[in-house]
């Protein structure tokens, strides 16, 4: 996107800081701050975990869609996009159209460390998280850089500093949001 943005995507693996960073970016901003998951679970009245269980992941993928193209129709919004929102070329559409695009970079290991005990997670139910993290991470992190307009390494920050660098880097680019 060109000049003054409509909306604000923040997309990454899971633990990468999405939804706590989003929230005081949308603060700051003025704008609305949505979380597809939470959209998701409102929608469905379920929990995502639940819906993973009761339906599986392609229906949840089609939820996530469905909910993708809603929330990026509408403007002064801070999204924060589920971790695996980025990698279905359609969603990807949706969220380039209307938004920068802002991936919150971590290691495996540092989101090994955040996520060892978050039960919420269908993708990590499984033996070996530690492994799991790395192979997801191996296969999207192309995907993430590639939607991306910027990269935040979150490495040694913390929320309010991650919320610092993509101020100040919108800023930059001249890309600062309106507000309200
Ligand atoms: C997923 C990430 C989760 C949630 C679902 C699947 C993924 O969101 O959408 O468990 O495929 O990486 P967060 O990235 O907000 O944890």
């Amino acid at each position: 996107m060109e000049g003054r943005v409509k909306n604000i995507a923040l997309i990454g693996f899971m633990g990468s800081g999405k939804s706590a960073v989003g929230k005081r970016l949308a603060r700051k901003l003025g704008y609305d701050f949505v979380d597809t998951d939470k959209e998701i679970e409102r929608k469905n009245g379920r929990l995502i975990r639940q819906i993973w269980k009761e339906k599986g992941e392609e229906y949840f993928r089609q939820i996530e869609s469905t909910v993708i193209k809603e929330v990026t129709m509408a403007k002064n919004k801070v999204i924060a996009c589920g971790g695996g929102a980025v990698l279905d070329p359609v969603n990807i559409q949706f969220i380039k159209e209307s938004c920068l695009v802002v991936y919150l970079k971590a290691t495996s290991n540092q989101l090994y460390q955040r996520l060892k005990y978050a039960t919420d997670r269908p993708l990590l139910n499984v033996p070996d998280a530690q492994k799991e993290i790395r192979r997801l991470l191996g296969a999207r992190e192309k995907a993430y850089h590639e939607v991306s307009d910027l990269i935040v390494d979150t490495s040694g920050l913390t929320v309010d500093g991650v919320v610092d660098q993509i101020m100040s880097r919108i800023k930059q680019n001249g890309e600062f949001p309106e507000g309200r």
